[in-house]
């Protein structure tokens, strides 16, 4: 499923947070299995990313339908997608909120990143349908406190 909601909660171990509605099909798949992975794709993926939010796994099978490759995770049974430019394979980490909030909070157990680009093209929900791509770096380093980098 497509997921715009979601952020980091913590650095070590890696926490993330996300919002998944109970209506979806993954829903109940996620909540059980207590699995996932989180795919980051970038523009080239654009068509496929509002497609796959607007279909159902529970119709069709959505790797075939939208010509992904999906690749064995290391630490879940959940796979990868391919095509994407990092995936984040995730445990449970705490499932308190799941039935109030529909949050469920997940510790990342093993992280695939792409070496290229650094600064890849992704994708960011605005909501009502519009996208900010991401665009020009402004690198402030210098100007942080080394325990905020
Ligand atoms: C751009 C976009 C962002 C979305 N963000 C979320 C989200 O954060 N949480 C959520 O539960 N559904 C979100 N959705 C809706 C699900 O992706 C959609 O209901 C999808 O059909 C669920 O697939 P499934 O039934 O196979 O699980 C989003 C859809 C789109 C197009």
């Amino acid at each position: 499923m497509t997921m715009g909601w979601h952020m980091m909660l913590q650095f070590t171990p890696a926490l993330v947070g996300c919002y998944i509605w109970d209506g979806n099909h993954s829903f109940e798949m996620i909540r059980r299995s207590k699995e996932c992975v989180i795919n980051v794709p970038t523009t080239d993926l654009t068509e496929e990313v509002v497609r796959i939010g607007n279909s159902s796994g529970a119709e069709i099978d959505k790797f075939k339908t939208f010509g992904l490759t999906a690749v064995r995770a290391r630490r879940v049974r959940a796979p990868l997608i391919k095509e994407c430019y990092a995936n984040f394979e995730c445990r449970l980490a705490d499932e308190r909120l799941i039935l109030k909030y529909g949050l469920f909070i997940w510790k990342v157990v093993k992280a695939h990143v792409a070496t290229s680009p650094k600064y890849p093209e992704t994708l960011h929900y605005r909501g009502e349908g519009v996208f900010m791509i991401s665009g020009r770096s402004l690198n402030l380093r210098k100007q942080f406190k080394p325990g905020n980098l």
